[in-house]
């Protein structure tokens, strides 16, 4: 399939709403077009099933406890020889799929993971070499569960630049390969999993009154509370891989209010209120974190999307794996507003809106 028309982009460079001189004039309300959108979205889950009572034989844990703390009743765990990049490659061509693309329509592959295949090279290049993409770049991001926004945005910026057209941006994780297994602090909440959305520069069409794309995003990190969710290991310090460290209450206190104030300044940057989302898609890590930072947003709880009950904390890939069920199940259509947050190690946090 051949790329759309050229991107404009004196208006592509700008992501927030805005009323345009003849919008104004006409008396119409019209919003500066974001520079590209998502057009197709697709997840990949192991087959494996773990539930917390198969945990509770492993670590002194129990499913009452698991969830009633965290909201979590089983994640899947990749089996022997399944890569991230194996469940980056699936996700990635369902995403594909969906958008009626091949994969040589995509110069671009931003795949955020903090459990890469290799130390280098970067995952996002096996995903590339497998898809038989041979054009533009494909790269890694390391922002832990923040990672997916951050690929987004990057993606978008790059689109906007005019660098790429049309992208990949992929959240993908094997957290069971770093989790320290007779840790019962750490290995009850996460999970494998990845998810992709394909995001493409926006035609040259006319401004609507609502144009579809990424509207507005920001991101955050403050490498003071590194020490606060961390992997104790890697190539420049221990040469190990190393296993995954939290100090679980002071990541939960920071989770919920970093995120309700980088939507808060999404939303002022697009100039939506909360009441005009229809769908929050969180990152989901604690069903307690998302219920809160639901509440103090002011965004009703019908409007959640919660996969972390059957997912677990899948970091990276939690928001797209959530985004592919939503879509895929008919609650967020195309035109709806789609407000995605997240936080982790880091700290990174970070927040994105979408018209879907
Ligand atoms: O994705 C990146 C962001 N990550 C997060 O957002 C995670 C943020 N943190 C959390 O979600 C929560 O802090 C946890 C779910 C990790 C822990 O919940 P909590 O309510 O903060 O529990 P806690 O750490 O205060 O522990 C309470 C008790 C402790 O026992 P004592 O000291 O009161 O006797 C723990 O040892 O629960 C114990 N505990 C467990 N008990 C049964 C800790 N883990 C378990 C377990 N099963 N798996």
């Amino acid at each position: 399939m051949s790329l759309q028309t050229r991107v404009d982009h004196s208006h592509a460079a700008e992501v927030s709403h805005r009323d345009v001189a003849d919008g104004a004039s006409s008396g119409r309300r019209e919003v500066a077009r974001p520079a590209s959108c998502v057009v197709g979205v697709g997840s990949a889950l192991p087959e494996r099933v773990v539930t917390n009572h198969q945990l509770a034989e492993m670590v002194d844990t129990s499913d009452e406890w698991i969830v009633s703390r965290t909201g979590i009743r089983e994640r899947r765990i990749a089996a022997d020889g399944e890569f991230t990049s194996h469940l980056a490659e699936r996700a990635a061509r369902q995403a594909l799929d969906h958008a009626g693309l091949v994969p040589t329509d995509i110069d671009l592959i931003v795949l955020a993971t903090a459990t890469p295949d290799n130390t280098f090279p970067s995952t996002a290049v096996a995903v590339q070499e497998r898809l038989g993409i041979k054009a533009g770049a494909a790269f890694d991001i390391a922002a832990v569960c923040s990672g997916f926004v951050y690929a987004l945005t990057t993606a978008n910026a790059l689109i906007a630049a005019g660098t790429a057209k049309r992208a990949l941006v992929i959240g993908a994780e094997t957290f069971s390969r770093i989790l320290d297994w007779s840790d019962r602090t750490t290995c009850v909440l996460f999970g494998d999993g990845a998810g992709a959305v394909v995001l493409e520069a926006n035609g040259a069409g006319g401004n609507g009154a609502m144009p579809r794309g990424l509207i507005a995003s920001a991101l955050r990190s403050d490498g003071a509370h590194r020490d606060k969710l961390f992997v104790d290991g890697g190539p420049s310090s221990t040469q190990t891989v190393g296993h995954l460290r939290m100090r679980g209450q002071e990541v939960f206190r920071f989770a919920i209010s970093a995120t309700v104030d980088v939507v808060e300044d999404v939303l002022a940057k697009a100039g939506i209120t909360a009441e005009e989302i229809d769908w929050f898609v969180p990152h989901q890590a604690n069903k307690r974190i998302i219920d809160a930072s639901a509440r103090k947003l002011g965004i009703d709880e019908s409007k959640v999307v919660l996969t972390v009950e059957r997912h677990g904390n899948t970091s990276a890939a939690s928001i797209p794996l959530a985004l592919a069920q939503a879509s895929a199940d008919g609650r967020i259509k195309a035109g709806d507003l789609v407000l995605l947050e997240a936080m982790g190690g880091g700290f990174t946090w970070g927040a994105a809106l979408v018209r879907w």
